[in-house]
């Protein structure tokens, strides 16, 4: 039993306790949405939990991949559960990574003006973030993230073995989410990851970052103030990941906001909020566990044209979450184009 245990999300060592949980429960239907990955490492799991607890479910499978959350696997998801009449008692149980976290959520939150979701988080990314927290949506045209609603899943159980089958690169993107969570709000945490060594997360350390977003996310919820915190190495981070893809050389979420979070400290000691000594101690901790991709100068002008477009911006300024020191963030600080140049060139230096 840990402490989560009694609350909606928890983190648990017997798939059975989903079961339990649907056992116990009213549902018409149950349907479980996986990709092609999670329907092989982690379906036959959960299946045998849900067969023992005499939990009868319908699955439906999506193609793995961020080109799934859309609006058309939306739509065909949405024909499937009309073609089977699932009513509004029906529970969507979603089985996989962020991406399918997302939309899956979406999916359920639309239908029939709404019907109840469980998430079950098989990624390190989406354990400890995007199955926290309540946003869910699509990519929308050329714009991560464009259609969405906030809806909190009705429980989300984090099963930590699941991450054994998941590839190095996944789990390594978890982890830049991990550090960030460390970074905006606890100091001693941050001491604590430096000295990872290899692949491993503690379910104590699984257990903090959640409660850190969580702590973030019920003070605001939909995103006003301290939520933003969470952005923390996103500007910069966003606009690596959308300027790789345009080329066709797609680099995971969690690497592009770990060299996110590099530069931003960087603007961080620009704006005197923190010491370069502090930047230092995020840049060789980041580049002891990152691979980065180059960025010539050349590329900056495109990168910052990706920063002009982030949805966060206000007032025709590019707006950052910074770091205040090793442990805090703070949001809503404007940097110039200079600024923001500068950094890049600090971190990539290439010519
Ligand atoms: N809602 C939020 O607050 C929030 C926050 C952060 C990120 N996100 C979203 O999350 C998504 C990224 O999440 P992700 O990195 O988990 O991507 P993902 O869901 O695409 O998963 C990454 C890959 O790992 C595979 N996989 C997942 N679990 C596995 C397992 N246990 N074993 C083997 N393979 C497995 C998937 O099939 C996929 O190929 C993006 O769409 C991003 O926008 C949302």
């Amino acid at each position: 039993m840990n402490s989560l245990q009694s609350e909606k999300v928890q983190i648990i060592k017997d798939l059975r306790v989903v079961g339990q949980s649907i056992a116990a429960s009213n549902y018409s239907q149950v349907y479980v949405l996986v990709d092609e990955n999670t329907n092989i490492h982690c379906l036959p799991l959960l299946q045998d939990a849900l067969v023992d607890e005499e939990v009868y479910f319908f699955y439906l499978e999506v193609p793995a991949g961020e080109q799934s959350k859309d609006i058309s696997t939306c739509a065909s998801l949405w024909e499937s559960l009309s073609e089977d009449n699932a009513d509004r008692k029906t529970l969507i149980v979603n089985l996989g990574g962020g991406m399918l976290t997302d939309l899956g959520a979406f999916v359920a939150a639309c239908y029939k003006r709404g019907i109840d979701f469980y998430n079950v988080p098989t990624s390190l990314l989406a354990m400890v973030d995007a199955a926290i927290g309540g946003k869910c949506g699509i990519d929308f045209g050329n714009y991560k993230n464009q259609i969405g609603v906030f809806q909190e899943a009705q429980k989300t159980f984090i099963f930590p073995e699941f991450l054994k089958t998941l590839p190095d690169t996944e789990f390594w993107s978890g982890m830049g989410e991990v550090f960030k969570h460390a970074l905006i709000a606890d100091a001693d945490y941050w001491s604590q990851l430096k000295s990872l060594s290899g692949r491993s997360i503690s379910m104590d350390q699984i257990e903090k970052s959640i409660r850190i977003k969580q702590h973030i996310v019920e003070a605001d919820p939909k995103e006003r103030g301290g939520r933003k915190k969470l952005n923390f190495g996103h500007t910069i981070g966003h606009a690596m990941e959308s300027y790789f893809l345009e080329k066709e050389k797609p680099i995971p979420h969690g690497f592009a906001v770990a060299a996110g979070m590099i530069c931003e400290a960087h603007i961080s000691v620009q704006l005197n909020l923190i010491s370069l000594p502090e930047y230092d101690d995020v840049e060789e901790t980041l580049n002891q566990f990152f691979d980065f991709p180059t960025v010539k100068k050349s590329e900056f002008p495109e990168l910052l044209h990706f920063m002009q477009q982030d949805k966060k911006n206000e007032n025709d300024q590019i707006n950052f979450t910074l770091l205040s020191s090793i442990g805090n963030a703070t949001v809503n600080q404007a940097a110039t184009e200079q600024q923001i140049i500068t950094a890049l060139d600090y971190f990539f230096g290439y010519e």
